[in-house]
């Protein structure tokens, strides 16, 4: 029989059983272990596996609570006192511990995230507009503040509305195939924004005033030709409508996209669609030369027929414009093919 070890939790020296011996000196053992386990533990990963070993429901330290139950009345709360108070030395160790590792680890992250202030920007790259998108834009606001209403059409159309409807009779050379790209059953890609004319009429009726944008397809490829490209399309319809607002219209409409000093000349010319008809150049300084870059004339009794449109009572003008000519003439582009190969040193040019 030994005396109790001398914990200052426990005054009265009591004859100590042999259970209650070992008891005692396995959980003095403990925070020793503990000390070395927790300075061991460099993580709070490795922390958090030592407080389950030590302190967890199944820990060493739960594994003394089972044993003192073979302990006598007496003994019993003389060994549960000493395995509260130990419990409590590895407690606190286990939550100095806890805290070490917590300051370490924040620092380190804040060494890891820290950001260098003085470093230069990433730059998103901004996009801009294509040159054609930007005078199509500038063409349709022009017209647009003029009272003229936005229209759009198929770019896959009937062949009626492209050719017959505009009095394009079947002989016209427009309807080559050299030209013409065909598809199925009558049916050809659009070769002008013309037929739009016809629908708009159809739709709305006479007054009319209205504009298209969009893409028009030829077979034709070269230095002045795209097998696809943009027009823009023009259309108005009222009573006693002349050639004098014609020309009013369209000199205000030039004057306004390329500055009241724009060089323009009229010319008399022919379309099926148009009696009169009349083309309208401008000035190209960088080719120094005239580019026709408009067609147009007073509506013919066909076309306005075919629109559902009294003829007797109602006249009109007409006008198309090929867009990506425009863009080269006020951007000076010297090759329409550099408007179609998306070649960013071209289009960034336009930002
Ligand atoms: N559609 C014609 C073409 O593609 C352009 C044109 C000429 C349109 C005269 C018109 C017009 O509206 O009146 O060449």
């Amino acid at each position: 029989m030994s005396e109790l070890p001398n914990d200052p939790s426990n005054s009265a020296p009591v004859e100590a059983t042999q259970e209650l011996t070992e008891l005692l000196a396995d959980i003095a053992s403990t925070v020793p272990l503990a000390r070395t386990a927790l300075a061991g533990a460099t993580d709070l990963k490795r922390l958090e596996e030592v407080r389950v070993e030590f302190l967890g429901k199944k820990s060493k330290l739960s594994d003394f609570s089972t044993r003192m139950g073979a302990l006598s009345k007496e003994e019993k709360p003389v060994a549960g006192k000493i395995l509260n108070a130990r419990k409590g030395e590895i407690t606190a160790l286990f939550k100095q511990r806890q805290d070490e590792l917590e300051a370490r680890e924040l620092e380190q992250r804040l060494v890891r995230e820290s950001v260098d202030i003085t470093l230069p920007g990433l730059r998103t790259i901004r996009g801009n507009r294509h040159p054609v998108a930007l005078v199509a834009q500038q063409v349709t606001e022009i017209f647009t503040s003029m009272g003229f209403r936005l229209e759009s059409g198929p770019e896959i159309e009937t062949e009626w509305f492209n050719f017959d409807a505009l009095n394009m009779t079947d002989d016209h050379p427009a309807r080559d195939m050299q030209d013409t790209l065909y598809t199925e059953r009558g049916h050809v890609l659009r070769t002008h924004t013309s037929p739009t004319q016809i629908r708009s009429m159809l739709k709305l009726g006479a007054p009319l005033a209205v504009i298209t944008t969009g893409r028009v397809y030829r077979n034709d490829s070269d230095a002045t030709h795209s097998p696809m490209f943009h027009q823009m399309e023009g259309l108005l319809v009222d009573e006693n409508i002349s050639v004098g607002h014609l020309k009013g219209t369209l000199t205000t409409f030039l004057k306004a996209l390329f500055g009241e000093n724009v060089k323009v000349r009229l010319r008399p010319s022919f379309f099926p669609f148009t009696e009169p008809s009349i083309e309208v150049d401008v000035w190209n300084e960088q080719r120094k030369g005239w580019m026709e870059v408009l067609g147009s004339g007073m509506v013919h009794p066909n076309v306005l027929r075919n629109g559902g449109v009294d003829p007797e009572k109602y006249t009109g003008f007409a006008f198309g414009l090929g867009l990506d000519r425009l863009a080269m003439v006020k951007y000076g582009i010297p090759d329409l093919r550099l408007l179609f190969e998306n070649d960013l040193r071209f289009l960034r040019q336009f930002a």
